[in-house]
This record gives structure tokens, sequence and C-alpha cells, in this order.
């Protein structure tokens, strides 16, 4: 284990909060016990992980048999926190599972079973990310765009280029859906649609309306089970509901930094079989 900085540690080449978790808990999440219905959400940090936990969590409700939790975050908690954690054993079938982590350090049972993977057009995903490392008490707070995109690009193990290639290179493994933010951005309702499909759950187009319709960032905004405002204000002063579109990276990348991010995905994800839509 590697001290980054008084906020970060890095252990088996990936990066973590230290308010947030410990190397025992992620040594332990290797034998984590996984029910067969259990559906597991990955994302890289600040690639739209708390809508797509309330799109999965309104359809697995619809379809039944959902014990209900105050709000999104304990209904379907971050598998590497340690925070607010109990006996997951205890909870009734289907459990949902939200995590930022890589292959290799999620549980061994995971391979067969359901898993989402939700990405973001790294640009917009840099700005988003940035925003929110400002607002958060748990991280260094960047001392400018410019520092924070260095940091982003060369991220060694926790890079979202990395993140994507490990997972994408696992797509035979596990199965798993790949979506982007771009997708549910430009036609929610089939991502929606592509969701329930996925996850086998054969919704009444009403049904999927309703999803749909709670999966807004309008409604989200003002849904308190989602929005996660719930988060103390002491860590996070700012919204996780922040913009919500895409493209902004447009009006805050120099043309330099742009052509280093395509350079980039060129060089980091060889596979060409992973198509970005942005691209
Ligand atoms: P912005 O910061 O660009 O606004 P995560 O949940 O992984 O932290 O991702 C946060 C990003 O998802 C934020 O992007 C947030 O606004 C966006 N987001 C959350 N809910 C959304 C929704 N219903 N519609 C569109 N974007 C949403």
């Amino acid at each position: 284990m590697e001290q980054i900085n008084d906020y970060l540690f890095r252990y088996k080449s990936y990066i973590f909060v230290k308010s947030m978790t410990t190397t025992e808990h992620i040594d332990s999440l290797q034998s984590f016990e996984i029910q067969d219905s259990d559906i597991f959400l990955v994302t890289y940090p600040k690639s739209g992980t708390i809508w797509a936990q309330q799109i999965i969590i309104s359809i697995c409700e619809l379809g039944g048999g959902l014990n209900e939790y105050p709000n999104n975050l304990e209904q379907m908690p971050w598998l590497e926190y340690t925070e607010g954690r109990e006996d997951y054993s205890l909870r009734p079938s289907p459990c949902l599972f939200s995590s930022h982590l890589t292959p290799a350090l999620m549980p061994l049972g995971l391979k067969a079973k359901m898993a989402k993977y939700a990405m973001h057009n790294p640009k917009d995903n840099i700005i988003s990310y940035y925003q929110f490392c400002s607002v958060c008490s748990d991280v260094e707070t960047p001392t400018s765009f410019e520092q924070f995109l260095e940091q982003y690009l060369t991220g060694n193990g926790s890079s979202w280029f990395d993140h994507i290639r490990k997972w994408h290179s696992k797509k035979d493994q596990y199965n798993i859906r790949f979506l982007t933010y771009e997708d549910m951005i430009l036609d929610l309702k089939a991502a929606v649609t592509k969701i329930c499909s996925f996850l086998g759950k054969n919704l009444s187009e009403a049904d999927v309306e309703q999803v749909v319709e709670k999966a807004t960032f309008k409604t989200m905004k003002k849904d308190q089970k989602a929005n996660y405002e719930f988060v103390s204000k002491d860590m996070i002063s700012g919204n996780f509901m922040r913009k919500g579109n895409i493209d902004d990276w447009k009006n805050i990348f120099t043309v330099a930094q742009s052509q280093r991010v395509d350079q980039l995905l060129q060089e980091k994800i060889s596979d060409r079989s992973l198509k970005f839509i942005w691209e």
C-alpha cells in the first residue's frame, strides 16, 4: 500500500480515498458471496452512476420483490466503501451493488453474474470529475483545471483509459452490458429498454415510461432518495446533479488539450472493437 497524499492511497494498482475504505476490506471482497439474481453496476467515477442506479432500482421495483431502503445509496451500496456498511448476506436477493473497482478487485463469484458498465466521454468526464473534486472534502482540492487534467490523464492504474480497457477486455468473462452516458442522454427510453432486456425484466410500455420519467434530470433533482443531497454537506458542498448534459468540454478544453485526449484514446484503447458513440 502506498500513501499518495493526505486523502488517497494506492493499493493493487488502484487508487482509493482513505476515508472510504481499507486494504483489508478490499481484499475481503474477493470472497464476497453473490446470489444469482444480484445486480452490479460498475462505473468510472462521474460517469452517470447515480443516474444508472435510479434506472436499475426503478426497474427492479416495478418488477417486484425488492426490499425498500431510505435512499438509493442504501438500496444500491458501493461494494468497496466501508462507511454505512451492513452484512449484505442478510439482505434478501436480489441485492443491488455499485462499484468503481477494476475487474481484478471484484468478487471472484461475479464472473457469471449480471454487471452493467456505464462510461462517459472522457472529456466530459474530466469536467464532471474536476467540478466534483472541487467541492468534495474527501479529496485534494484541484489547484487548477490544468493541474487536474494532468493528474487525470496520467492516473497510473486508476485512469479512465485503464478502467475502460480492463473492463472491456473482460467482456467475454462476465455477463455484462456496456452503456454510455451519451446513450442515456440521447435516447433515455431506448437506454431504459436495453437495461430492462439485459436484466430480463419484461415491463409494460407504461412501466417503461414511468422509469423514464423517474430518471429524467428534472425529476431526479427533486427526488430526495435519488439526488444524493442526503450526503453530508461537510463532505460534498456542491450537487451530484450538476448540469446533466454532454459536450460541456467544448466550452472549457483548449484545442491542444482536446487533441491530447484524442491521442491518448488512440494509444491506450487499442482494441478498436470498442467504438465510442462520441467519436
Ligand atoms: P455533470 O457533473 O456533468 O452534471 P456520477 O453519478 O457517476 O457521479 O455522475 C455524475 C454525473 O451524472 C453528473 O454530471 C450528473 O449531473 C449526471 N447525472 C445524474 N443524474 C442525471 C440525469 N438524470 N440525467 C442526466 N445526467 C445526470
